[in-house]
């Protein structure tokens, strides 16, 4: 015969589950969470020197100038004057430190351009816009702008 039973053996199971279940995500816990985690705060302080250890992919435009300033001299005549390179022409590091195999991308003016001068709502009203079809039918943007000095005056 079994012996009685006390009526909350059953809340007595569960709890006991559930501390199972706690320890092992103690357990889980503590071989899943490296060791320098949470050293100067809510994340793995190694991850700084994994960042630091990647090659930069954006030169910055002071290089682009030492070797191209015939076109810094150019973009400063009109408003493109602080767009900077590498916000058109993309990351270009590898270039801009003489490796010249690693060729700048063809651009594709028309998609480029559009990216900041197509009417939009959200657009600063002051900010230069077209309607590419009103404004150029399906011509390119640089048939007409120079895309260093995009200006007429
Ligand atoms: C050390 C000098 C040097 C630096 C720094 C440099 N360039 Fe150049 N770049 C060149 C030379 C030389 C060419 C011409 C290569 C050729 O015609 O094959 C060139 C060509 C280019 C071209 C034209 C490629 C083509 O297909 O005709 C672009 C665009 C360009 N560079 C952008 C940049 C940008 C943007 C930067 C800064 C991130 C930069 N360059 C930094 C020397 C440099
Ligand atoms: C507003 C976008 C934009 C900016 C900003 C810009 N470029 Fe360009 N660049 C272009 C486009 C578009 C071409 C045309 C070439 C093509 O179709 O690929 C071009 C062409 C070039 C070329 C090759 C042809 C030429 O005109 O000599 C070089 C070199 C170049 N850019 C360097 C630079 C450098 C250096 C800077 C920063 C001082 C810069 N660009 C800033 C859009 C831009
Ligand atoms: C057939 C020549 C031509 C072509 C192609 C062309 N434009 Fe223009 N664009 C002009 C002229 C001329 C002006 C100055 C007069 C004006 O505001 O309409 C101008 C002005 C602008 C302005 C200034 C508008 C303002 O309100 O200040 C922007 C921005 C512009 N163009 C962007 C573009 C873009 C982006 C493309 C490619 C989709 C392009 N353009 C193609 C001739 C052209
Ligand atoms: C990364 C954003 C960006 C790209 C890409 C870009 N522009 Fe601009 N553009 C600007 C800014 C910012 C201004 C200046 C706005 C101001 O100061 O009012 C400007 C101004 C202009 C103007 C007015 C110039 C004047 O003197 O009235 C024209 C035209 C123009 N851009 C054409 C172009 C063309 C053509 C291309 C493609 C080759 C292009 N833009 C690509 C950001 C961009």
């Amino acid at each position: 015969m079994f012996g009685r039973r006390r009526h909350y053996d059953h809340v007595l199971r569960v709890l006991g589950l559930f501390g199972m279940g706690f320890a092992l995500f103690l357990f889980a816990r503590y071989f899943l969470i490296p060791a320098d985690f949470g050293v100067y705060g809510f994340y793995r302080a190694g991850a700084l020197d994994d960042v630091k250890a990647q090659a930069p992919v954006y030169a910055g435009e002071t290089l682009c100038l030492d070797c191209h300033s015939d076109i810094g001299e150019l973009r400063q005549e009109g408003l493109h004057a602080n767009v900077r390179c590498e916000s058109c022409h993309g990351p270009l590091a590898q270039h801009a430190s003489g490796d010249f195999d690693a060729k700048p991308d063809a651009l594709n003016p028309r998609r480029l351009c559009l990216q900041c001068h197509a009417t939009q709502i959200g657009l600063p009203v002051s900010h230069p816009n077209v309607v590419a079809v009103d404004h150029a039918g399906d011509m390119v943007c640089t048939d007409c702008h120079l895309p260093h000095r995009p200006g007429f005056n």
